[in-house]
């Protein structure tokens, strides 16, 4: 598996599974399978609700040996009535507690709403006392990501953000580097949005290299140098996402995924009031 060292030293893993919507019951079984495949970084969040599920599946394979937790990469987030410094540790620590584990290797700020900086005081203890190994933010524009870096002590290793062939942020991409951020990119299919599975440019340039339409996509994302989190409850999915090492896409044809660029988000805006009245409602539905 190739990995990516943060700005901090620690090293994770590239290409990484997601438990987004997979529904609670089926989530110990999809993260056996996809360490079973051979996927080491795991991402989930406390909004998912989905934690002690995502916690039993990784306790499961290390049972079996499957796996050593040392090998593992395991994130979680923070939503954003939790961001409050009090509260953002105690959500680490119900992070901890619903997982089963004793450390965690990411911990995010998912969205860039509520007490920011309150919350990253408490990553930023939980890091120096071994409880997180990396620390970042998620859904932060690049001018938030500036002002983040600039206001605080400790810089955030790691943006998670929306990075598909629609929406392809290649100018978020040179502002990160240059403040040594790295991009994580979430539903690097964009979930399917706008036939992106049998896309014809997609397609073609996976018939080339024998490859499908996933597999394009997250060969394309590893020759970016950005982290892919991919999601799918299907073990040949999992196995046919995570075979991308054996081939490498040319110049041209990354030329030719350049063009497809819509430069706007296939799912919403995140500023858009809206938006942020749907994030609010969702917090406070799954606080009743
Ligand atoms: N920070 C954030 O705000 C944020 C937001 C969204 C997501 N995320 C993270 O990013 C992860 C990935 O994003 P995502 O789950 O939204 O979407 P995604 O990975 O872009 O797409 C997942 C969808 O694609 C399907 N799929 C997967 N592999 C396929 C393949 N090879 N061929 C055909 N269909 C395939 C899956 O169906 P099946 O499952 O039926 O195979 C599922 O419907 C999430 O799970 C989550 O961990 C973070």
């Amino acid at each position: 598996m190739k990995t990516i060292t943060l700005n901090n030293g620690v090293e994770m893993p590239q290409l990484g599974f997601g438990v987004y919507q997979i529904p609670n019951e089926e989530t110990a079984e999809a993260v056996y399978q996809a360490i079973k495949v051979g996927y080491r970084l795991i991402d989930t969040a406390s909004i998912y609700g989905n934690e002690k599920e995502t916690g039993e599946g990784i306790k499961r394979a290390i049972d079996e040996k499957l796996v050593t937790r040392e090998a593992l990469f395991v994130t979680s987030k923070l939503f954003i009535l939790q961001t409050p410094e009090e509260k953002a540790a105690d959500t680490i620590e119900q992070s901890l507690n619903l997982m089963g584990l004793e450390y965690l290797d990411l911990y995010l700020i998912h969205q860039p709403y509520g007490d920011v900086y309150g919350a990253w005081r408490a990553l930023v203890a939980a890091q120096k006392a071994g409880k997180v190994r990396a620390i970042g933010i998620s859904n932060f524009k690049s001018s938030k990501m500036i002002e983040f870096v600039g206001l605080t002590e400790v810089k955030p290793q790691i943006n998670q953000i929306e990075v598909n062939p629609w929406n392809q942020r290649i100018e978020d991409e040179v502002w990160h580097q240059k403040y040594g951020v790295q991009v994580e990119a979430w539903a690097p299919f964009a979930e399917g949005r706008h036939d992106l599975f049998t896309n014809e440019v997609l397609s073609e340039i996976g018939k080339k290299y024998g490859k499908s339409v996933g597999q394009v996509v997250l060969r394309w994302l590893m020759q970016r140098g950005i982290v892919a989190l991919a999601k799918s409850v299907r073990p040949e999915r999992m196995a046919e996402n995570f075979d991308i090492f054996d081939f490498e896409l040319s110049k041209e044809d990354i030329e030719t995924i350049t063009g497809l660029d819509m430069k706007e988000s296939a799912f919403f805006d995140h500023d858009a009031p809206q938006q942020v009245e749907w994030f609010m409602n969702r917090m406070l539905e799954t606080e009743k």
